[in-house]
């Protein structure tokens, strides 16, 4: 089941969307370009003297002339490269000084982004929102800037935050905290990675980032804000939830599940995807999931609960309300 790709905007770091991958574009182009004239003047001159100083049937069987020595040539070929480095290292560093001096305005929607094996748990700690997997941020008009400041922990390993049309890579490190941003100025959504080794099912740690207009953003909001859904037809799903090990790992508001070990589960149909974009998120896809998870994702933490038919049927068909 490879990974679920639907309405993704293509691209990679050469497109960027955001201030810091457009920073980072930037200069790539800057070192791609000086790299290239570097590979140009050495192959033409390499070429140049293969055919200007081949051998010739009129050469005197014997070895040229060997000379040994000559400042001038040693002094340029060390004081050339010790210069382009030079310039390609104050390159570098005002990049980084652009993208992390950035000032954050009052305004800015706070994230904090922590990742756990293998999955991204994020919280709007001024919204009182806590989702996971599928980050959505508002659109960054660039007339009205509109950036989303986030603050990378982890629970467990290093892993490293990275959605290359939006930013640059940041690692998350346990016991510290890292800060990175992005302004999105194109709607869509944009494919990310865990780009840090962090165990078995590291390539399956997967990051959406939803860029919606500010209006969309905010129904967002309101709907994630909301509690759970408590219908009434689906009563014995959710017993047989509360009733298991699902509720020291889950959260559900409003019912007796408050784990944080695994991804929240209050509004699990707002996502497309589940299993940290393993699979997308349809009835059938939960039911094999909730079955046995390492049947999607070899080696995935959450174990399978050994649940009846029955059981399985009715808690995916209570799951499913979780609008
Ligand atoms: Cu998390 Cu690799």
């Amino acid at each position: 089941m490879g990974p679920a790709n639907r309405q993704i905007a293509r691209g990679a770091v050469f497109s960027p969307v955001s201030t810091p991958a457009s920073s980072i574009a930037t200069l790539a182009w800057f070192i791609l370009a000086v790299s290239a004239a570097i590979f140009l003047v050495v192959f033409v001159l390499l070429i140049y003297s293969v055919v200007r100083f081949r051998a010739r049937d009129t050469d005197e069987p014997r070895e040229p002339a060997q000379l040994y020595g000559s400042n001038q040539i040693e002094f340029a070929w060390t004081a050339i490269p010790v210069l382009i480095v030079f310039v390609l290292v104050l390159t570098t560093i005002r990049t980084i000084y652009d993208v992390q001096a950035a000032r954050e305005p009052p305004d800015a929607i706070h994230v904090r982004v922590i990742g756990h094996q293998w999955w991204w748990e994020f919280r709007y700690p001024d919204l009182g929102i806590v989702t996971a997997n599928e980050l959505h941020v508002p659109l960054s008009d660039p007339a009205h800037p509109m950036p989303t400041w986030l603050q990378l922990e982890s629970a467990d390993v290093a892993h490293s935050f990275w959605v290359p049309r939006l930013a640059g890579k940041t690692d998350l490190i346990p016991n510290r905290i890292n800060t990175m941003w992005i302004d999105p100025h194109q709607i869509g959504i944009y494919l990310g990675q865990c780009a840090e080794f962090c165990g078995t099912e590291h390539a399956m740690m997967l990051i959406r980032v939803v860029v919606e207009p500010r209006p969309v953003f905010n129904q967002w909001v309101a709907a994630q804000r909301l509690p759970a859904a408590t219908p009434s037809t689906q009563a014995h799903g959710r017993q047989v939830f509360e009733s298991n090990a699902c509720v020291s790992c889950h959260s559900v508001s409003g019912n007796r599940a408050h784990g944080t070990y695994g991804p929240d589960l209050t509004h699990l149909m707002s996502r497309q995807t589940i299993g940290s974009g393993v699979a997308l998120n349809t009835r059938e896809h939960l039911k094999i999931w909730v079955g046995d998870p390492g049947r999607m994702k070899p080696g995935v933490l959450m174990p399978a609960m050994n649940l009846s038919e029955n059981d399985l049927d009715d808690l995916v068909a209570w799951m499913v309300t979780l609008k």
